[in-house]
């Protein structure tokens, strides 16, 4: 008989030690540390051995003998969900969506659930079917092929999915799931290893590709070891502020096509609506002029669109200055504000500085750069930017102004929007046949030269 071996995981970051420690040493969590039974070696699911792999007709073989088979995809008809998936949902793949508590996980993966004109299992372990029921009728569409399960047995779940042979499974959440397999607790690392490994092989014997929900945890990873976004085939990501209406859903691993795109949709009171054509939402619309906002052609995946940037400069009442951004990383505000006290001689070591993007988005785009500049400068002096003045550019340690990626594709949807002038690097190259100024910047103090 085999012995049973327990070991120790940090529930966190997933770190194994063979006895119990109040800290985790490699993520510093505390009190995340807990016991969990090591299967034995008879049972090991990666026994190659044993494996499926293992048969002697499968063998290696020469590249260019390798026939690629026709990719099919289901699509969903959700457009943002199919674009940011490259096309739609692959058979047998295995998605896993990711995502602060209350940002809209379980409504999008239902929302297409309804829309979608094929069968679908949604299972869920969080929720009663009564409580689906009435997020379902908020969203409006129906599916009379979406059928609900309410559970979280693994061997349930599998044995009505081979009865039903759904199109698509959704698990809604994996941290849910248990499996008979294994005695650690629901949640537990083993069992979120265990289920996810068993999915993969549903996945990949019965071509259902399946969705799974996942938690994160405080640092805004999926909850539980890193090993699980190893294992899936595609990581998507909601994010959101769950105050602000706007979510984007960006890809972090796609093993059939890029991580560039992103989808944007909004929360309204009848589910998650796709926003297809962003710019003209993201632009705050006021009469009034005011300083301290810029308006950047950014470009997030490979969408352009426009964004507006908030700045606020006021001499700091306390003794330490504040930085206070939303929707941009700090650290590169901070590096932004030494550049201009270094290169352009802006002395905002005493100054609040708050920074945001209006819409509660979160951008990524060091093409961002400039128009934060523009917009701080702007506050600071108290200066209004001309209405229909767009910036898109990357700003340098040495105060340069640096090209960026897809100038083109900016320019044309600045000019789409009635903006009258674009600054840019001097060093992009642009084909594009416009009738907007374009102008052409060097450095900072070119900018506060042109500006002017
Ligand atoms: P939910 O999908 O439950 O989030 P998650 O699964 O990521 O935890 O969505 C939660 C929020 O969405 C909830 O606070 C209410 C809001 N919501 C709407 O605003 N409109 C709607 O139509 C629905 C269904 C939810
Ligand atoms: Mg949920």
């Amino acid at each position: 008989m085999s012995k049973i071996k327990t070991t120790f995981h940090c529930q966190e970051c997933g770190a194994e030690y063979a006895k119990w420690q109040g800290q985790c040493n490699k993520c510093g969590s505390w009190n995340s540390i807990s016991e969990e039974i090591k299967q034995s070696s008879n049972d090991n699911l990666w026994d190659y051995e044993k494996s499926e792999l293992n048969t002697k007709d499968a063998k290696p073989k020469p590249i260019d003998e390798i026939q690629i088979k026709d990719e099919y995809r289901i699509e969903t008809n959700d457009k943002e969900f199919n674009r940011v998936l490259g096309g739609g949902i692959v058979p047998g793949s295995i998605t896993l969506l990711g995502g602060e508590p209350g940002v809209g996980k379980s409504t999008l993966f239902l929302q297409i659930s309804l829309k979608i004109n094929s069968r679908v299992l949604y299972v869920s372990g969080e929720e009663s079917e009564n409580q689906i029921k009435i997020r379902a009728n908020r969203i409006k569409n129906s599916n009379k092929e979406c059928l609900i399960y309410s559970e979280n047995k693994l061997e349930n779940i599998f044995a009505q999915a081979e009865k039903i042979k759904p199109n698509i499974l959704i698990i809604d959440s994996i941290q849910t799931l248990t499996t008979n397999n294994v005695d650690s607790l629901q949640g537990s690392i083993t069992q979120l290893k265990t289920c996810t490994a068993e999915l993969i092989n549903f996945g990949k014997r019965t071509s259902i590709p399946v969705m799974l929900i996942g938690h994160i945890n405080k640092d805004g990873n999926i909850a539980g070891p890193k090993v699980l976004e190893h294992m899936v085939d595609t990581v998507l990501q909601f994010e959101g502020d769950r105050n602000h209406l706007y979510r984007i859903l960006r890809i972090k691993k796609n093993r059939f096509g890029s991580t560039n795109e992103i989808g944007i949709y909004e929360m309204v009171s009848e589910g998650l609506k796709e926003i297809i054509n962003p710019s003209e939402i993201l632009i705050g619309k006021s009469d009034e002029k005011l300083s301290g906002t810029a308006i950047c052609a950014s470009v997030e995946g490979s969408r352009p669109f426009l964004i507006e940037v908030q700045a606020l400069v006021s001499t700091a009442v306390y003794g330490t200055p504040q930085r206070s951004t939303t929707g941009i990383n700090s650290k590169r505000l901070n590096m932004l504000l030494a550049v201009l006290e270094k290169r352009a001689g802006f002395h905002l070591g005493s100054k609040d500085i708050f920074l945001n993007i209006t819409g509660g988005l979160k951008v990524e785009d060091t093409g961002n750069d400039l128009a934060i500049i523009v917009a701080i400068l702007s506050s600071n002096n108290d200066i209004n930017v001309p209405e229909n003045y767009c910036f898109a550019a990357e700003v340098g340690l040495s105060g340069e102004i640096r090209p960026v990626s897809r100038v083109d594709q900016r320019i044309k949807e600045a000019e789409k929007l009635g903006f009258s002038k674009i600054f840019i690097s001097k060093y992009c190259d642009t084909t594009v046949a416009k009738k907007i100024e374009v102008v052409y910047l060097t450095s900072v103090e070119d900018l506060i030269d042109k500006i002017s």
